[in-house]
């Protein structure tokens, strides 16, 4: 495998990968292994101190293997400052302003600091999801800040280029995908782009398809409002069929026998950082022809206080509530609680329902966040306890180990069931 790779790099090029985080690590390792001599840029000292001893910081399989291996081969050390190279590809975060509008300022601080190391004629490639016009806007930070140095000029060999190439791949598969996932390449100039696609070939096996800017920075935007319209059209059908006492998952199951019809399964609310987050970038870009996405960003981030209510409804039924929240993460058989809507709908509801315990069943963490063990009213217990010790059960998460829930663990409980998981009970033994 490495060496079909060497073969297939053409000239192995100094590239520096700025961001070691999900992206940017990934990315680092799979170049080197690929051929090529990579420096690994990170503000955070810790982060660089343990990818320098070959210790991945988060969880992601087979990256570990990835980065022993590109480290032995001596082909990727780390810096917290950025060195002279050939190539380099910013991979830092680009999160949404109060507004809803991105966050362009990790972009900003890393392409003046990239400027600052060039020497001319080097590739700049923007890996984070960035709205129409980053690639653009990163151009005009070097330009500005580096006056001297020409810009995507087609006839000059030391003039800079950018591009900007998308990353799809799905956290818990990443190693997978960033070989096999196709890619799209935008550039500034068709040159840039043809530079940038003999450099992804050193590791993507995939197709590597060339276009401009800002219709790859659009496609990968496009990619996740196309998930969120169509999760925010079953979320919008699960609550019609509260009001007309319809059983959700029954009837798009029923749906989906149309050979053209496949409607996507609701949920208790869009969480991760890139569905929930993306389609606010198309919205901002133009307001007024972006109803249809904005409406489905609308739809997904209501159903939180749906669920909520529905939890307030039952509380009222009982005389001594107790709730069991089964998963906590932002989808199921994973660890990651960021921007989960599971972990709002339990902050909310400790708001609106004082006094209750709420036991907690999430098979995937060994600790509760801070703020809900400071609340003092929140308990992470095996999800036997939970069931136990509840007379509410409300299931946020589908994890596989709540498959195996049977129908006596639930009886004379009252259940809210966001993820359609008690639709198919084990039956008791
Ligand atoms: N995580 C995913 O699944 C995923 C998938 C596709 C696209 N993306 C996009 O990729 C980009 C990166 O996401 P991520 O999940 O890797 O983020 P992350 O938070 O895991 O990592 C970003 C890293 O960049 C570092 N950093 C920030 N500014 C820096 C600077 N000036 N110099 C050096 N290091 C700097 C941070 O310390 C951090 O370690 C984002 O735009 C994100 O939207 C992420």
């Amino acid at each position: 495998m490495n060496v079909e790779m060497e073969e297939r790099t053409p000239r192995p090029e100094k590239i520096v990968v700025v961001g070691l985080g999900y992206i940017g690590l990934p990315t680092a390792a799979a170049l080197a292994v690929g051929g090529h001599v990579v420096v690994g840029v990170d503000l955070n000292e810790a982060t660089v101190e343990s990818v320098a001893r070959g210790q991945v910081p988060f969880v992601e399989p087979d990256l570990q293997e990835t980065l022993a291996q590109a480290i032995s081969l001596g082909r990727l050390t780390t810096s917290t400052t950025i060195p002279p190279a050939d190539v380099y590809i910013l991979a830092v975060p680009t999160p949404y302003l109060e507004d809803h509008t991105a966050d362009l300022s990790y972009v900003e601080a890393a392409s003046r600091q990239v400027a600052a190391a060039c020497r001319g004629g080097e590739l700049v490639i923007l890996e984070s999801t960035c709205p129409p016009g980053a690639t653009q806007f990163v151009a005009d930070v070097f330009s500005e800040t580096r006056p001297d140095l020409a810009v995507n000029n087609e006839n000059s060999s030391s003039a800079m280029q950018f591009v900007h190439c998308p990353e799809r791949v799905l956290p818990g598969r990443i190693m997978i995908e960033i070989k096999t996932n196709a890619r799209i390449i935008g550039g500034l100039t068709t040159s840039a782009a043809e530079r940038a696609k003999r450099i992804y070939e050193s590791f993507c096996s995939g197709p590597i398809r060339l276009t401009d800017a800002k219709t790859a920075e659009m496609a990968k935007l496009v990619e996740n409002s196309f998930r969120d319209v169509n999760i925010a059209f079953a979320n919008e059908l699960s609550l019609i069929c509260e009001t007309l006492k319809i059983n959700v998952w029954e009837l798009i199951e029923l749906a989906n026998q149309h050979p053209r019809v496949n409607i996507l399964q609701p949920g208790p609310g869009v969480g991760g950082h890139c569905i929930a987050v993306d389609p606010w970038f198309i919205v901002a870009s133009d307001p007024i022809n972006s109803n249809l996405i904005r409406t489905a960003r609308e739809v997904n981030d209501r159903k939180p206080a749906f669920v909520v209510q529905q939890l307030m409804n039952a509380v009222e039924e009982k005389a001594v509530p107790v709730v069991a929240i089964l998963g906590l993460a932002f989808k199921a058989n994973i660890d990651d609680l960021r921007e989960s809507p599971a972990v709002e709908i339990l902050r909310r509801a400790l708001d609106v329902v004082p006094g209750i315990e709420f036991y907690v069943a999430e098979p995937h963490i060994s600790t509760l966040p801070h703020d809900l063990v400071n609340e003092g009213r929140v308990e992470l217990v095996e999800t036997a306890v939970a069931l136990d010790k509840s007379n509410i059960v409300v299931a946020l998460v589908d994890h596989d180990e709540f498959q195996m829930i049977s129908t006596d663990d639930l009886s004379g409980k009252t259940l809210i069931d966001s993820k359609g998981i008690f639709n198919n009970l084990v039956p008791a033994v």
